[in-house]
């Protein structure tokens, strides 16, 4: 199959799971369990539509590998993993907010997001009725509509940023929040890293960073803003944290170099 082709399999999948999720939702949320933290929370529907990803996938890619948030990793025959994040942006899902977002991205290569090379990606947000897709060398689009990053941001940046679950790392996040905020017109917050980055390609955010992203939140974020033209990196590998960077170049470069210390972007 072509990046093309992986990429309508992506969107294809992400709608129907996207519908499921939003079907769930409107019947109301029940709480399945709390993982890392008590703030970290996994539905009844977050296990559901990861099972109906994954069985829609063992059936027409078998011999794919698997990364998924809610049940793990299996390693494939052809090269290819799919990285799947059934509902990002859980909270906002069990609070009944809208930003919410069915995310898969097929990647090529060794399933690390350090090595991999991004093919193709979906990401759906049903309660906001946009799907956003992407594939290798073929741009990224929204509704028939080619999707571009920011170039100018005359005003300062308008980024976004999410937090952990986790309450002991929010004195350096908020810290880190003081320092990229000379760059920038505003700030938002929205809860799912996956629309974030696909705000991103759109425009509608000039740039994002975050520490502590899972392969999940953002594999197909990430395919998004480079094929609307964008760039995307993660720093300080070593860390328990590691920071994801993403926008338009300057935007990026800018956001990079404030992370690591190196200047407080003006
Ligand atoms: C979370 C969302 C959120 C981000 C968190 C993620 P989840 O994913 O992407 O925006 O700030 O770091 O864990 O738990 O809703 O799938
Ligand atoms: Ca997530």
């Amino acid at each position: 199959m072509s990046a093309v082709e992986l990429g309508a399999l992506a969107a294809d999948i992400a709608r129907e799971a996207g519908e499921l999720a939003k079907r769930r939702r409107g019947e109301g949320v029940s709480l399945a369990a709390t993982k890392s933290t008590l703030a970290d929370i996994v539905t009844e529907a977050d296990r559901e539509v990861e099972q109906l990803i994954r069985e829609r996938l063992r059936t027409e890619r078998p011999g794919d590998g698997f990364l998924g948030e809610e049940t793990g990793a299996e390693r494939g025959s052809t090269g290819l993993t799919w990285v799947v994040d059934p509902i990002d942006g859980t909270v906002n899902y069990a609070y009944g907010i809208g930003a919410y977002s069915v995310s898969i991205a097929v990647v090529e290569g060794e399933p690390d997001p350090e090595r991999w090379d991004g093919v193709a990606a979906a990401v759906s947000a049903p309660a906001l009725g946009e799907l956003f897709t992407a594939a290798r060398g073929e741009g990224a689009w929204l509704d028939g509509i080619r999707l571009r990053v920011t170039d100018e941001t005359p005003a300062g940046a308008l980024l976004g940023t999410g937090f952990g679950y986790d309450p002991a790392t929010h004195d350096g996040d908020l810290a880190m929040v003081r320092r990229v905020m000379t760059m920038a017109r505003d700030l938002r917050r929205m809860g799912s890293a996956a629309i974030d980055l696909s705000y991103v390609a759109a425009g509608r955010l000039d740039g994002f960073f975050e520490r502590g992203l899972n392969p999940w939140d953002f594999a197909a974020g990430a395919i998004l803003v480079r094929e609307a033209g964008g760039a995307v990196s993660r720093l300080e590998l070593d860390a328990a944290r590691p920071m994801l960077v993403a926008g338009g170049a300057a935007v990026h470069d800018r956001l990079r170099s404030i992370v690591s210390g190196a200047g407080t972007g003006g």
